[in-house]
């Protein structure tokens, strides 16, 4: 099937600002930038690598991406060692064993070791052999070590898999599959060129205030910007985390759970724990520089 169709029967969007409504619809608010990479992920068929500080939504764009095209989501977690057993399938040998036993007392036969239901199926295999659609979150891959990079880059080529005991698998329906990266190593070229690419960035204050908006229904528009514009300022000083959006909302929901309308120093620096995690960064801020930040952030904010 070309292309072109795929887009149109797996997702069901012909333009990105269809895409864009049916993520806002999963109470995701992408920039241009992202959901025209979504789009064309979806109808090149190709998997999507979002880098970005942390926080900024990577995670959560693949989790919408699956509710907004009525996909089933499946993550792989990556880490350090992990491997094909955790990741694509393994054999389930006390099964085995029990199997064994018990064709050893001729109850079963014993030539069914290594069918279908002695396989432990891991995300990867999940992905691929499925009928229905399907979003692979690979998550934080820069974590895994280079030799699964190395593997994950066959699997995403031919989107097919070998287990010598059944046979080549082929994926029927390619899942999309979206790849995040903190960036704490660089990625190998030939993973990159098989993928799109695009960075996430922090979004616009307008952005960021809808977005606290969508997530903490009720929350009080002067809250909303008040907060987004202090986090905004934040993000302008030289600290060793700056705050992503997850942190915005968490601490526009503290606010708001104190019941209030809108920010001054001291709540402020009460709250500063759900917004900086670091003790340099909460010391860095506190005293002038707080007040002073708290003063901007109302003047941008409209207080
Ligand atoms: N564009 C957005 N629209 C709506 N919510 C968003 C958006 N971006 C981020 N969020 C919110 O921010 C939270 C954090 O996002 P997420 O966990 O996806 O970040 P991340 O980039 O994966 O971070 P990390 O690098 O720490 O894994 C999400 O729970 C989501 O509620
Ligand atoms: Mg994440």
């Amino acid at each position: 099937m070309p292309p072109s169709d795929y887009a149109l029967t797996v997702s069901g969007f012909r333009t990105i600002d269809e895409l864009e409504d049916a993520l806002r619809g999963a109470d995701y608010l992408p920039d241009r930038g992202l959901s025209t990479a979504l789009f064309l992920a979806l109808a090149l068929e190709k998997p999507l690598l979002l880098e970005g500080e942390a926080g900024v939504g990577k995670t959560e764009a693949a989790k919408s991406l699956a509710q907004a095209t009525g996909s089933r989501l499946i993550r792989l977690q990556c880490y350090e060692g992990l491997d094909v057993a955790h990741a694509v399938y393994e054999w389930n040998y006390p099964r085995q064993l029990l199997h064994i036993r018990a064709a050893q007392e001729g109850t079963v036969s014993e030539d069914e070791l290594f069918g279908p239901e002695f396989l432990i199926r891991r995300p990867l295999l999940e992905a691929i052999d499925g009928d229905e659609p399907v979003v692979l979150l690979i998550d934080e891959i820069d974590r895994a070590d280079e030799e699964f990079e190395a593997f994950l880059l066959e699997v995403l080529s031919d989107f097919q898999i070998t287990i010598p005991e059944l046979g080549t698998i082929r994926a029927r329906r390619r899942p999309a599959v979206i790849l995040t990266s903190n960036r704490t190593r660089e990625l190998h070229d030939a993973l990159k060129r098989r993928a799109l690419f695009h960075w996430i960035g922090h979004p616009s204050i307008e952005r960021e205030i809808e977005i606290v908006k969508i997530r903490i229904p009720g929350v009080s528009e002067r809250l909303a910007a008040q907060a987004a514009a202090f986090v905004r300022e934040l993000r302008g000083l030289d600290l060793a985390k700056p705050p992503g959006v997850a942190e915005t909302i968490d601490w526009a929901m503290a606010l708001n759970a104190l019941g209030r309308q809108e920010i001054d120093a001291e709540v402020v620096e009460q709250t500063l724990g759900s917004v900086l995690k670091y003790r340099e960064d909460i010391e860095a801020v506190r005293d002038e520089t707080l007040a002073r930040l708290v003063d901007s952030a109302r003047t941008t904010a409209g207080a």
